[in-house]
């Protein structure tokens, strides 16, 4: 089977969130499993690795009335084939998104998918797109391409990554920029905006989601930022899929940036040597402290309002705070000062960096992660895989991850309210189970213990995979 992952951001080439962990190595996972997956992506002006493209072809893209240049380059990694498309007026640019004409790139983006496969001797069966910045994929599929022979067979996956980011823009754009003439506008229209997202959930033959339990939740208000009433009329072709990671690179065994390497057996010494490593990067008092440490986006979707009610209560019981992100200023400067003002206390780093948070994952103790809503979530599962155990609060992929091991054994600690009272008992909970040396031993084994790899989901997409072919 032919299956091309269309993505925006993909490891190692580019990166701004999960979508790239998920795009660089579930097409990985697949290809292992005798699947001809290859991924399509941008060629960003920064883009990584740079010097490991070969040049293919160049060809016109429909931008609306105009003809757009587009470059073809490819490069393979790990056996897996990666497409980039180049357009330097669109991607040559410092960052991947938050232009004026962001729409217009990812409509040229969208379009450019489908006039690479006139240059390309390989026909997908399913094009699984990934997140508004590829919705108008299957729009255009149906719209322009299906009475041709090359495509008249061609099946799409949506996958939401997160229905925060929908590409929404005013109705002007769609004629203009995307080539949508006024009898087909209803198909990308929602609510008054054009909006991609939508047009893909119009679309595509299945819509999938990160995990099973924000599949559920997207049906709701709170959490489908206005499309819960469109998904429900869609639930027959919507289903949730948990993500794995990438164990290869995220294995305390080889890690080469971590202070030391070790094993479920071998990781109190291991987890020891980098906890200090990480006192010590953060300039903390190593008296025994139980170390909780964070890394993330700092936005309010990740649940900082409650870290912040709680963050004093914390360091007054002794626990010792970790924070690594950028994000909102606010977030930003209440974490740099409660650093100021805990010195020996609570390390903040203000910015990004992947091998400090490859650390913190290893050398923490616990790993919080309150988020309001959460799609998947990747950090909780590397938190596990390092014997660090998560704070989640239950929602989407976290509820789906992590089970509370207050009682019985588990891999982290829970907790169902969006409140602060609930996010410090869960804290206070941690505390307890890490000052009792057995029941830690139980829960860091454990913990090490569940499979996140993409074995599982894999599995999971190549199912569906084959209910999409023979859908029609
Ligand atoms: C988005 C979601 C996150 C998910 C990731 C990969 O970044 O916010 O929860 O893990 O996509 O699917």
């Amino acid at each position: 089977m032919n299956i091309l992952y269309a993505a925006s951001e993909a490891n190692p080439f580019a990166k701004s969130g999960g979508l790239a962990d998920v795009a660089g190595s579930l097409p990985k996972a697949l290809v292992k499993d005798g699947i001809d997956a290859r991924v399509v992506m941008p060629l960003y002006g920064d883009l990584k690795m740079k010097d490991k493209l070969t040049y293919v072809t160049n060809f016109s893209v429909p931008v609306g009335w105009r003809s757009q240049y587009c470059g073809l380059f490819t490069a393979e990694v790990s056996g897996v084939t990666y497409y980039f498309l180049d357009n330097e007026y669109y991607f040559k640019r410092t960052g991947l998104y938050g232009f004026y004409d962001d729409g217009e790139r990812f409509a040229f983006f969208s379009r450019a998918i489908l006039e690479m496969l006139f240059h390309l001797d390989y026909t997908p069966d399913i094009i699984n797109c990934n997140d508004w910045q590829t919705g108008l994929t299957p729009v255009y599929l149906n719209l322009y391409y299906r009475h041709l022979d090359k495509f008249s067979k061609i099946k799409t996956v949506f996958t939401i990554h997160n229905i925060a980011y929908q590409g929404k823009y005013g109705l002007e754009i769609l004629e203009d920029t995307c080539g949508i003439g006024k009898r087909d506008q209803h198909i990308v229209e929602y609510d008054g905006c054009a909006n991609f997202m939508k047009g893909a959930f119009e679309t595509a033959d299945k819509i999938t989601t990160v995990s099973p339990t924000y599949a559920q939740e997207i049906l709701d208000p709170w959490f489908s930022y206005g499309l819960d009433a469109l998904l429900r009329s869609k639930q027959y072709k919507l289903c949730g899929i948990l993500n794995g990671i990438d164990v290869e690179t995220n294995n305390p065994e080889t890690d080469p940036v971590i202070a030391a390497n070790y094993t479920i057996d071998s990781y109190q010494d291991g987890k020891a040597k980098c906890k200090e490593f990480i006192q010590d990067q953060f300039k903390l008092e190593k008296d025994g402290s139980p170390v909780y440490g964070m890394v993330s986006r700092l936005v309010g979707m990740k649940g900082f309002d409650l870290v912040k009610s709680v963050a004093e209560g914390l360091v007054a019981e002794g626990i010792q705070l970790v924070i690594l992100g950028t994000g909102e200023s606010g977030y930003e400067a209440f974490f740099a000062d409660l650093a100021a003002r805990h010195p020996g206390r609570v390390g903040a780093y203000i910015g990004f960096n992947s091998k400090l948070a490859q650390q913190i994952y290893a050398g923490v103790d616990v790993f919080v992660m309150p988020s309001k809503s959460e799609p998947c979530g990747l950090a909780q599962m590397v938190a596990c895989r390092y014997g660090t155990l998560p704070i989640i609060r239950e929602t989407g992929g976290l509820r789906d991850s992590i089970k509370d091991g207050s009682v019985v054994p588990g891999n982290g600690f829970t907790f169902a309210g969006y409140s602060a009272h609930e996010l410090y008992d869960a804290c206070m909970r941690a505390k307890k189970a890490y000052e009792t040396p057995e029941k830690w031993d139980e829960l860091v084994k454990y913990a090490m213990n569940v499979d996140f790899s993409w074995d599982n989901s894999a599995k999971s997409y190549e199912g569906l995979y084959n209910e999409v072919v023979d859908l029609w």
